[in-house]
């Protein structure tokens, strides 16, 4: 018997506003795979314990957050805010908050939604822990400065004024923390590429990112 049909997975990782969820949604449209932001997961936990009026950081509070979240929370608007990032990054810290949403997440890269040949997947610990077999591991990254740049124009597209130095002194906060956890810290995986965006703009990162992908589609059967 024929083997089944192997889901195509992409793998991006990066610190916040490096270009991958631009790259992922890109990709995955051009290439007819699912897309699964994973930071939405981690921002619906911080989320649901702030509502419950607790600290990200409790470990009861959020691990009761993981396990109780449903597909309708990853909806909730708060989500792109700058508290639910700082929040998502605190509870990302907890080992029992991450190993609760590790189903979910490798559930849909195995199968994804009918309709769809693979699954691109962003986060932090796609390529190093929840996919180490991804056909393709890109890691996405660009200088704090210019993040910190993109995260504020996009905040100021959303009607919410910040300013630089504040904006990056979160950004490096937030990358400091997601970095230096003991359990699946932000790295880029062995076999990643790693994709610098600081210079070029989504239509470039787009093309590097095809230049990578290329020789590793698989023929079709
Ligand atoms: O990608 P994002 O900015 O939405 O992620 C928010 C936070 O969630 C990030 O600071 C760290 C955490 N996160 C994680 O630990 N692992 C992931 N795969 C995705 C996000």
């Amino acid at each position: 018997m024929a083997p089944p049909h192997k889901p195509f997975v992409i793998a991006l990782d990066g610190p916040a506003a490096a270009g991958k969820g631009t790259l992922g949604r890109r990709l995955a449209a051009h290439f007819g795979l699912a897309y699964l932001d994973t930071g939405l997961l981690y921002r619906a936990v911080g989320v649901r314990v702030l509502g419950a009026g607790e600290d990200p950081a409790c470990k009861e509070a959020a691990l009761r957050a993981a396990r109780s979240l449903s597909a309708a929370d990853l909806d909730d608007p708060r989500l792109r805010g700058d508290e639910a990032a700082a929040a998502a990054s605190v509870v990302a810290e907890i080992p029992e908050v991450r190993q609760a949403l590790v189903s979910f997440q490798r559930e849909f890269a195995a199968h994804p939604p009918e309709g769809t040949k693979g699954a691109v997947l962003d986060g932090r610990d796609i390529g190093t822990v929840i996919c180490p077999g991804a056909d393709v591991k890109i890691f996405v990254t660009a200088s704090p400065e210019t993040r910190a740049k993109r995260r504020l124009k996009e905040l100021r597209e959303r009607g919410i004024t910040s300013i630089h130095s504040r904006v990056l002194r979160e950004m490096k906060e937030r990358d400091a923390r997601d970095s230096a956890r003991a359990v699946a810290p932000m790295r880029a995986a062995e076999d990643a590429t790693v994709l610098d965006t600081t210079d070029l703009d989504a239509d470039g990162v787009f093309a590097k990112a095809l230049e990578v992908i290329g020789p590793r589609l698989r023929a079709p059967r």
